[in-house]
């Protein structure tokens, strides 16, 4: 049976309605989910970096919260004065949302990173044991070839030597710039130096091998066939090392004063 057009176009129409509105429905109704399992996934982040036993068998949601709640205080901080800014609430401060805010954040002066807006407060993790902060988690983003990667430092608690590096997204290429995942790779930054002897950021990824910790402390091997991602990163951990990153930070905590 032949409809009439005007029909068609009403039943088109009527059909584009409906399943917007199921589309809308479904991405609002899902947003809390989403946000509660980019939370869990961060703290997940946080956990495996800092390198505390209980990260290992932290798999299911309860495991993660509770290993993270026992071993890491999120302190938020003045990212200029590198001092801890006590008036912002830690646990909901959300450093990629003030970054993005006109309010919250300012353009960052011209760097290699390509990091565009610099907070105000940024957000740290400290690994504690009862009083005592064994290690410092800093958030680090920057530019590599296709792709802004974000992850996580960890530095131990002399505020220099790395513990650990991770990256939780990014849009490298798998196999080429996004071996920045492999756990290979990731293996070989522990043990070095982030600082040269006057407190300038050193480390940096080279093209080809380093050696050991011992022997090359501010060098990494670079990612073979992603020497542009690997340059993105040496230049990204060098900028949140760096003045206007998370050095003035690092060296108040050094002299025990944050
Ligand atoms: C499809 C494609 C994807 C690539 N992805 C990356 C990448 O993710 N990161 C990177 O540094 N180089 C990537 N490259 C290679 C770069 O273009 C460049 O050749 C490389 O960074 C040079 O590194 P090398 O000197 O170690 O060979 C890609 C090349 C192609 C053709």
């Amino acid at each position: 049976m032949a409809h009439s057009t005007p029909y068609t176009i009403f039943f088109a129409g009527a059909v584009s309605v409906v399943c917007g509105v199921l589309v809308a429905s479904a991405a609002v109704a899902l947003k809390p989910m989403q946000e509660a399992n980019k939370t869990l996934d961060q703290r997940k982040q946080v956990i495996s970096v800092a390198g505390v036993a209980c990260a290992a068998d932290a798999t299911t949601p309860e495991a993660i919260n509770k290993c993270y709640e026992e071993n890491i205080r999120p302190v938020v901080i003045d990212l200029k004065a590198g001092s801890i800014d006590a008036g912002v609430e830690a646990a909901t401060f959300d450093m990629q949302r003030a970054m993005k805010d006109p309010a919250t954040s300012a353009a960052a002066p011209p760097n290699d990173a390509k990091v565009l807006r610099l907070p105000k407060n940024a957000k740290v993790y400290q690994v504690v044991a009862g009083d005592e902060v064994k290690s410092l988690i800093l958030p680090i983003q920057g530019y590599g070839l296709w792709s802004v990667l974000y992850g996580f430092l960890a530095l131990d608690a002399d505020g220099n030597t790395i513990k650990g590096i991770t990256f939780y997204e990014h849009g490298e290429t798998p196999g080429l710039g996004g071996e920045v995942d492999n756990p290979k790779w990731k293996s070989l930054w522990p043990g070095r130096k982030a600082y040269d002897a006057s407190w300038k950021p050193a480390i940096q990824v080279i093209k080809g091998q380093a050696g050991s910790p011992e022997s090359a402390p501010f060098a990494v091997d670079g990612l073979s066939g992603a020497t542009i991602t690997s340059n993105g990163v040496t230049k990204l951990v060098q900028f949140w090392l760096g003045e206007n990153g998370f050095g003035p930070y690092l060296s108040n905590f050094r002299e025990g004063r944050s």
